[in-house]
This record gives structure tokens, C-alpha cells and sequence, in this order.
């Protein structure tokens, strides 16, 4: 049976697959030919990211077709309810980049909260003229350990995220309105496990208690973080949002780093993907990145060897 991984798979994948009996295709075909490839080729497994689209009029050219597979989560780019009238099979891997954004935040918690966004950008600069002003400004840093991470939504990532916080020696209190409590297993290098029960709490009380803050919400209607939540929070909060750009009002989240409520911040999504706004790509107390939270070589073979299992288990 053939796969063709249209946005590229990890070699774990292609491995594991092979070892199947599958022969897999890696070769990029263009959105307009992909029918008349998927065709002619007999392709029965069709794997994408989040560039190939795979619409109504694919799904109905194709009958030889028998799974849709994304790596990763989202699949905005498959109409998932038709393919599964249609008899189609189409899975995805939600879980196998959790950690990967819960170690994202964490560089960035880390980060700002001894200035490294700050200092990586002035070294450069100011290093060899002005180190001891520098010093100076960058001084007055804190430490994770002992303190306190509020999460918001406890799911996959949100959960990777507090046991990373667990293992960093942190409190961490949780909120999520689905969600009564979760079991977090800490795993460690010698083969020694440790459990916390962890209960959820109201959001308020997550939003007075957190002296770091991380959301791992799913998109949704209204804002998550909005001026009334920012009022609610303790004066010089460290906030990261590696969700969905929209959970987090942007210009309210400007406004309480003017006044001081929130010290510094993380983005790795914006409300406008790829142009977020000037006033965020300058902001001196913003560590950035280019929602690249998933973004992992571990999480590309976990996916890889995920989707592998999952067609091996369908067709055998
Ligand atoms: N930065 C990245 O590169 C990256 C990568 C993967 C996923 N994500 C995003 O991370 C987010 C979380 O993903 P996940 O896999 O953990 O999803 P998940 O579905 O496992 O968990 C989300 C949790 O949020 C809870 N929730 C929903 N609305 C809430 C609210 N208003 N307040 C508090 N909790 C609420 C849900 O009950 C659920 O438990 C998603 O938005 C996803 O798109 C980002």
C-alpha cells in the first residue's frame, strides 16, 4: 500500500511504515495535481501538515483513498466531518507536541525572568561600552523555584506544562472549566515516578494566586485574558501565551505592562499571524517567538512514529 506524506514525515515514520510493507512517498505535490498523483499513483494513505488542503473535491476524486493523517493537531485544512461520511478514516496526533510548547514556555518563563530577552538584545550592542550598566539594569532577577504558575485550561498541554513546573520546584495552581482535577505522573532519568494530584481552582483565584502565568486554552469566542482578568492579578505577573493568538487581548495586555501590573510577557502566537502588531515587535518586555512552540525535532518523530502506529493499526 502506498503513503504519500505530502508536507513531509520524520524518518521515524517513514521507518516504521516501511517495516510495514508500505511504500512511502515524500514528494511535494502541487495543490492542483494532487488528485491526478494521488490517482495515478494509487495512493491509499494521504499524510499533510497544515500546507496541503484537503477539501470535498479531493475527497470525492479519490475513492481509492482510505486515510487522511495530519501531523499534528489542528485540521483546519481537511473537511474531517465529509471524509468521514465518506467512509475515510482521518486522524491526527494532539498529543505528540505537549511538551514540546510546555519546554517553550519555560525557556521564555526562564528567560524573562532574568532578562535574557532584554540582555540578548543589548549585548550586542551596549556589551563592550556599557557592560556594567547592563549589569546593573539586568540585576534584579528572580527565581521559578518556590513560586507560583497558574494555568489556564489543564488539557494536554497545560498538563505538560505543570509537571515541567513540578519538576522546576514550583507550586502550581490550575483552572479549567471541564476539569476537576488531573493526575501527573513525574517521571525521572533513573526510573523513579512521583504523582501529584492536582485540583483545579476557580480562575479567579488562579489569576491572584499565579506569580507566573500560562495559558493553554483552545481558540474560542471571547477573549480568556481580558482588562477585567489583568485587573485581577498580583502586581508584576510574568505571563506567557503559547495557545492561540485571540485568547489574550494584546492591546490590554500592552496597557498592564504600562502600568505595571504585568512585569513581562511571552508570545508565541498573536492575534494577527504573520503580521503581528509594531507595538508587540518592539515592546522591550515581550520575549517573542514565531509560534514555534511545537516546533521540536522529538515532536516531528513522535508524530512521524504516531501517525505509523495509528495506519498500521487501520489497515493492518
Ligand atoms: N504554540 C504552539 O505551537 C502550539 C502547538 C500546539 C497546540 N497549541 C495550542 O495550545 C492550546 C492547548 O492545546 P492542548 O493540546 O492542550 O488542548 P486540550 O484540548 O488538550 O486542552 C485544552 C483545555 O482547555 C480547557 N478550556 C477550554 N476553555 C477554557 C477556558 N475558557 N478557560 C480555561 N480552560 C479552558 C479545555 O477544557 C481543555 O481541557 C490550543 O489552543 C492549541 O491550539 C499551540
Amino acid at each position: 500500500m502506498k503513503v504519500l506524506a505530502n508536507d513531509g514525515v520524520s524518518q521515524s515514520g517513514i521507518d516504521a511504515l516501511e517495516k510495514a510493507g508500505y511504500e512511502v512517498s515524500t514528494t511535494t505535490v502541487a495543490q492542483e495535481q494532487l488528485i491526478n498523483y494521488i490517482n495515478e499513483n494509487n495512493i491509499s494513505v494521504l499524510l499533510v501538515r497544515s500546507a496541503t488542503k484537503v477539501r470535498k473535491d479531493l475527497i470525492d476524486a479519490c475513492p481509492n483513498l482510505k486515510i487522511i493523517g495530519r501531523g499534528g493537531v489542528g485540521m483546519d485544512n481537511i473537511d474531517v466531518e465529509y471524509a468521514r461520511e465518506k467512509g475515510l478514516s482521518v486522524i491526527n496526533t494532539p498529543a505528540a507536541s505537549s511538551h514540546s510548547v510546555a519546554e517553550l514556555v519555560f525557556g521564555h518563563l526562564y528567560g524573562l525572568a532574568r532578562f535574557l530577552h532584554n540582555a540578548n538584545r543589548e549585548m550586542p550592542l551596549e556589551g563592550d561600552s556599557n557592560f556594567k550598566g547592563l549589569k546593573k539594569a539586568y540585576a534584579k532577577g528572580t527565581e521559578l523555584k518556590g513560586k507560583t504558575l497558574g494555568v489556564l485550561g489543564f488539557g494536554r498541554i497545560g498538563q505538560a506544562t505543570a509537571k515541567v513546573a513540578l519538576g522546576a520546584g514550583m507550586k502550581v495552581v490550575a483552572f479549567d472549566p471541564f476539569m476537576e482535577e488531573a493526575n501527573l505522573e513525574l517521571e525521572f532519568f533513573d526510573g523513579q515516578k512521583v504523582n501529584f494530584e492536582i485540583k483545579t481552582i476557580s480562575k479567579e483565584d488562579v489569576l491572584k494566586q499565579a506569580d507566573f502565568l500560562t495559558l493553554h486554552v483552545p481558540a474560542q469566542k471571547d477573549y480568556v485574558i481580558d482588562e477585567a482578568e489583568f485587573n485581577m492579578m498580583k502586581d508584576g505577573v510574568i505571563i506567557a501565551n503559547a495557545a492561540r493568538g485571540g485568547v489574550l487581548n494584546e492591546v490590554a495586555l500592552v496597557k498592564a505592562i504600562e502600568s505595571g501590573k504585568v512585569a513581562r510577557a511571552a508570545l508565541d502566537v498573536f492575534e494577527k499571524e504573520p503580521k503581528p502588531e509594531m507595538q508587540l515587535l518592539m515592546n522591550p518586555a515581550l520575549s517573542l517567538t514565531p509560534h514555534t512552540g511545537a516546533a521540536t525535532n522529538e515532536a516531528q518523530d513522535r508524530i512521524g512514529a504516531e501517525l505509523a502506529t495509528q495506519i498500521i493499526s487501520i489497515l493492518g
